[in-house]
């Protein structure tokens, strides 16, 4: 949100520059590509830190039960208009609280959080954040999390962090299409179990 306030464009910025992609057919379904080949039809998927819902909207057109959450309003409403089907919610997910109609916690088989998401967290919410997601995986439930390196959050502390959580590292790969990873790779895509 520092971002937005710095620059109030940015969201709308980002909003058309993927309507844009969209329009030019560009592939823009690796990470759902990805999730999908880990589920059975039918998953409760959360997109965390959706943005403008490009994840979580492939992933509902698959067949999962998805919800996604973002903090910035004026993405949400993107996801709403452009990928309709998944329940959108406002959220900081260094708060995340998902609950049933009966008011007991939602969990999901695979939390997945694209596009850096990590690392535009305050440094201080990300232990918050990811046991957010512990909290909100159903047993057996993944989270699968990718942010490129250089971006101020380093490889170890995230899975130093992870383990703190509660989430045990299961795969660590180099990128979204199965990549595999290494010592100076500039992209890490993380399989974590509760
Ligand atoms: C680069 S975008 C990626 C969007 C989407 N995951 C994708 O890959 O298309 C990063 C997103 O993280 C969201 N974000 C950052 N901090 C957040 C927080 N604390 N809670 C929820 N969302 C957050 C931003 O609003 C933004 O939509």
């Amino acid at each position: 949100m520092r971002i937005v306030e710095q620059d109030p464009s940015h969201s709308s910025w980002y909003i058309e520059r993927f309507r844009e992609m969209a329009a030019k057919g560009d592939d823009l379904h690796g990470e759902a590509r990805l999730v999908d080949a880990m589920l059975p039809r039918g998953s409760r998927v959360l997109d965390a830190g959706c943005g403008p819902g490009r994840v979580g909207g492939r992933l509902h057109e698959l067949g999962h039960r998805v919800a996604g959450v973002d903090v910035d309003p004026e993405l949400i409403a993107a996801a709403e208009e452009d990928h309709p089907g998944p329940d959108w919610h406002v959220q900081d997910l260094a708060e995340l609280d998902l609950r049933e109609d009966s008011g007991q916690r939602r969990r999901f088989d695979l939390i997945v959080c694209a596009g850096n998401v990590m690392t535009f967290l305050a440094p201080s919410t990300r232990g918050d954040v990811l046991a957010g997601f512990a909290e909100h995986l159903a047993e057996g439930g993944r989270a699968v999390i990718g942010f490129g390196s250089g971006r101020g959050y380093d490889f170890a502390d995230f899975f130093t962090d992870a383990a703190r959580a509660g989430l045990r590292e299961q795969v660590r790969l180099g990128g979204w299409a199965l990549e595999p990873c290494s010592d100076d790779g500039g992209f890490l895509v993380a399989v974590l179990g509760r």
